[in-house]
């Protein structure tokens, strides 16, 4: 894999331990593999099938999940034991209407308890598929509810308590999108695998016998498990070939604690239509865009001046680590339409400061220096929200069914103790107020259910909670660190 290692003014502040993952000690553990590929955009970017939807009526929509237990052959000769939803690895997609009813059955055919968590998704507490909603092994889940949301790309994944980091980076994630009257009427790219292309990017270690090396000790915990091999739709430099013209991405940082700038190799400006819950307003132009563990935006390249037979290479820079050639893009046909992208896309229900019926303040701290005695107590607790470690059986936050609520968060910076986090509430669309006092960036206008929040940053965002009352999470989506426990629980009480 092409790659090169990248010294980028202010990390030193995110490196823990140091960056170099590669020299650790793993007493009795194979190495790593981590040596170049010489094939790379050979093998054709896996699109992930549409799920058959097994209902008939439009006003309802039934499918069928097995989390099941596959194989990969990531390197030839060495199949790496991986985890899918009826599949290998990855799932597939599931496409459902605003309005429509939803029903799966999920079934659990591993070998241990999972769970089904649909990230972004404005869904009853009781089918939320967090840690409250365990699917024990052998057994199925049949969420039933109504889809009350706007065109969105979202996603899924397991939630099981302490098992969400591995669980998803053996394979367990999948795009879950909204459609709607607007996603239907907007002229822009909409053909599924055609010309909008959903992309799921994480990146992986391995173990020299082929096994995806997941996290081994603190480091790993603290500073997130950080791959040296880039995954497109599952696949290592993988291909596409598209016509001219526009073509739309639906980008989803699906790793587990990396940090990804994503761009193209030529600098080439693109226009990003959605964020993670929806259009935004207006496309915004950007040449790359920053999205943290969890968050997902949509984009759309021109490439009308790529001549057929050319192509672009799609660029994501870890932020503490490699920049990866991620994958090819061709173009080998003519366009079909000459379009262009529409300068207004929707009008956004903007939710008002002043709606906010009360502020509550979120402190993420990686590690607090407080009060100890030597040893342990030196160190303080780490990796905490509010200067807690999540408890199932605890409430931290009582929030009001149909009020709205500021939540106020920062990232507690302490010098060579400070991570970036990346800030995630279930059952709500937030809308970004602030960063350090700043508006946010255009591209953080629209409707968000992750945010990056980095050493020393407060980011205000403001919440409607509508509709559903129940316990739901909020937690940092570096996944290691939300195994840890950098996660809480707020209620929405009526
Ligand atoms: Cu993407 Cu609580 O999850
Ligand atoms: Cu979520
Ligand atoms: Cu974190």
């Amino acid at each position: 894999m092409k790659r090169r290692t990248l010294l980028k003014g202010g990390l030193a502040a995110l490196a823990l331990v140091g960056a170099n993952y590669t020299g650790l000690s793993l007493l009795g553990k194979p190495g790593f593999i981590d040596t170049a590929r010489a094939d790379g955009f050979t093998a054709p970017l896996p699109i992930p099938p549409l799920l058959e939807d097994l209902d008939s009526r439009s006003d309802s929509a039934r499918f069928i999940m097995n989390a099941q237990q596959g194989s990969m052959d990531f390197f030839p000769g060495k199949p790496t034991a991986t985890l899918g939803y009826n599949g290998n690895f990855l799932g597939p997609t599931i496409r459902v209407r605003n309005g429509q009813r939803f029903r799966v059955d999920v079934n659990n055919t591993l070998p241990e308890v999972t769970t089904l968590h649909w990230h972004g998704l404005h869904v009853p507490a009781q089918w939320d598929g967090g840690p409250r909603q365990p699917i024990s092994a052998g057994t199925t889940w049949n969420p039933d509810f109504t889809i009350k949301q706007e065109a969105a790309t979202l996603w899924y994944h397991p939630h099981a308590m302490g098992l969400t980091g591995e669980q998803v980076y053996q394979g367990l994630a999948g795009f879950f999108l909204i459609e709607d009257e607007v996603s239907d009427s907007l002229d822009i790219p909409k053909i599924y695998g055609e010309d909008d292309i959903p992309l799921v990017i994480q990146d992986r270690r391995f173990f020299s016998n082929g096994q995806f090396a997941y996290a081994q000790n603190m480091h790993d915990i603290l500073n997130g498990v950080i791959g040296n091999y880039l995954l497109v739709n599952g696949a290592m430099q993988p291909r596409l070939s598209v016509h001219s013209g526009l073509v739309r991405l639906r980008l989803l940082n699906g790793s587990n604690s990396s940090i990804y700038r994503i761009g193209f190799k030529d600098q080439r400006t693109f226009q990003v239509i959605a964020s993670d819950g929806g259009f935004l307003e207006q496309p915004v132009a950007m040449n790359s865009i920053v999205l943290s563990a969890g968050e997902r935006a949509e984009v759309v390249i021109d490439l009308s001046d790529v001549e057929l037979g050319n192509q672009i290479i799609l660029t994501v820079e870890q932020m503490k680590g490699s920049l990866f050639e991620a994958m090819r893009i061709t173009v080998d046909r003519p366009a079909e339409t000459t379009g262009r992208l529409p300068d207004h896309l929707r009008t956004l229900d903007k939710i008002p400061e002043s709606e906010a019926d009360g502020i509550r303040g979120f402190t993420m701290e990686t590690m607090s220096m407080g009060g100890g005695r030597m040893g342990m107590g030196m160190m303080g607790r780490r990796l905490t929200i509010n200067g807690k470690k999540m408890d199932i059986n605890r409430t931290d936050e009582q929030v009001r069914l149909n009020s709205t609520e500021i939540w106020e968060i920062t990232n507690q910076g302490a010098m060579m103790m400070s991570m970036p986090h990346s800030m995630h509430l279930h059952d709500v669309q937030f809308q970004v107020l602030s960063r350090n006092g700043q508006p946010p960036p255009l591209h953080e206008r629209g409707r968000k259910d992750t945010v990056l929040i980095m050493p020393g940053e407060t980011v205000r965002i403001i919440s409607r909670f509508r509709d559903y009352t129940g316990v739901y999470m909020y937690h940092c989506h570096l996944l290691e660190h939300e195994d840890d426990g950098m996660m809480g629980q707020f209620e929405v009480i009526s």
